[in-house]
């Protein structure tokens, strides 16, 4: 029996939505299949990491007994072995337990998880693991890059500037100007790495765009303006696949448009705006498929498998789009290349079960470990001999 290491918590503002991905669309689902062994592995709020099946509660965290259990517990460590082994002090004196991981299961979103930080590590652990590999996670979790690649490709997106932050500190004007010059109110300024809608704002004159580049300023050392979609309605796809990615449905989030996407309604409602529509997911309600004229929601589908390949996504992502609904215009917007809950609700409309989406992310995860084994990392030189 293979042991997958589920990994989540981690140093994000994401971190209580990952305890809920991981429990709840991982651990339960891949435990139920009974075919694995599943290792917990919970990444604190210090960055310390703990291994243990008392994680697998969500009560712990729910009660908040999280903090009393972690102040009695002891780290784990991992071991580099040409693969990762967790190692944890075993409760008889001096003894240890140690457990080899097979592969890993990042569930963790934001920075140091999503961001591609894991994937790093995991590459160096020599292990294969779910989801998107350390590049596409890289360019994901930037959305000026993400934007630049897909508009190199052709993708429309939504026209933007940006700048990062020794620039805008060495002359705050420039951005701000070649906002004026290049873009046309209203504009989104966003920092280009954070989620959950954190510090981004909708401005509509030159002082309302000050006043939120240096907020964005404040959260992150790159920062972007983009021009607002009108009329807009948003849609988003999860896709599972490596090589021949297969799209769930368009999903649409159930909320006014000018009352934009932001943390609260994202997840501390229950979805009230929507309530006695749509189905209830990881992040409210909202219209599973969306409702789109045939036509549209092609073109909706086609560019968000577009940019999945484009960024060389894995596993699985989740591609967002903004369309125009008067012009019929589709724009790019981000890709999550980590889906909360693994949107697992939409991927049940679609015709697969929570079982089935998470059997499936590890046998991809073992084909592309495969393919890169395959690749040639070894160059024999006569190079030493020299010395
Ligand atoms: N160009 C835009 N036009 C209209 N609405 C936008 C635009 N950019 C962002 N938004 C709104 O702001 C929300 C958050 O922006 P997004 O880029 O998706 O960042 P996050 O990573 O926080 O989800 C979107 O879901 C959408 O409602
Ligand atoms: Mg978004």
């Amino acid at each position: 029996m293979k042991t997958i290491a589920v990994l989540f918590g981690g140093r994000s503002t994401e971190h209580d939505v990952s305890i809920v991905t991981a429990l709840g669309s991982i651990i339960k689902p891949l435990e139920l299949t009974k075919q694995y062994k599943v290792e917990a592995v919970y990444i604190a709020k210090d960055g310390a990491w703990y291994w243990d099946e008392k994680l697998k509660d969500i009560s712990l965290f729910s009660s908040g007994g999280i903090k009393e259990w972690l102040h009695r517990a002891h780290p784990a460590s991992v071991q580099f072995d040409g693969g990762l082994t967790l190692v944890k002090a075993s409760g008889i004196a001096g003894r240890k337990t140690s457990r080899k991981i097979d592969i890993a299961f990042p569930a963790m979103h934001g920075t140091y998880g999503e961001d591609g930080s894991l994937m790093g590590l995991l590459r160096l652990a020599n292990i294969p693991f779910v989801g998107c590999d350390m590049d596409a996670s890289v360019l994901s979790m930037d959305k000026v890059l993400a934007k630049l690649v897909a508009q190199a490709h052709g993708v429309p997106t939504s026209p933007m500037c940006f700048a990062n932050k020794t620039d805008f500190e060495r002359n705050p004007r420039t951005l701000a100007d070649e906002c004026e010059k290049k873009l046309k109110y209203p504009l989104f300024v966003k920092p280009a790495h954070l989620g959950s809608s954190i510090a981004i704002t909708r401005v509509v004159n030159r002082k309302e765009l000050e006043s939120a580049l240096e907020v964005a300023f404040h959260y992150d050392d790159k920062v972007l303006a983009e021009e607002a979609i009108g009329n807009l309605k948003e849609v988003t796809l999860p896709i599972l696949g490596n090589d021949e990615p297969r799209p769930a449905l368009l999903e649409s989030p159930m909320t006014k448009p000018e009352e934009f996407f932001d943390f609260e309604t994202k997840y501390m409602q229950g979805g009230k705006k929507g309530a006695g529509k749509g189905t209830k997911g990881s992040q409210g309600y909202s219209e599973v498929p969306a409702d789109l004229p045939k036509d549209l929601y092609a073109k909706a589908e086609k560019i968000g498998l577009d940019v999945y390949r484009l960024l060389g996504c894995a596993g699985t992502a989740r591609v967002d789009m903004l369309i125009d609904t008067k012009t019929g215009k589709v724009f790019f917007n981000e890709v999550n290349p980590l889906p909360g809950s693994l949107y697992a609700h939409n991927w049940n409309k679609a015709g697969v079960s929570g079982t089935e989406l998470v059997q499936t992310l590890i046998r991809l995860a073992e084909e592309r470990w495969q393919a890169v084994r395959q690749q040639n990392t070894v160059f024999s030189t006569n190079y030493l001999q020299q010395f």
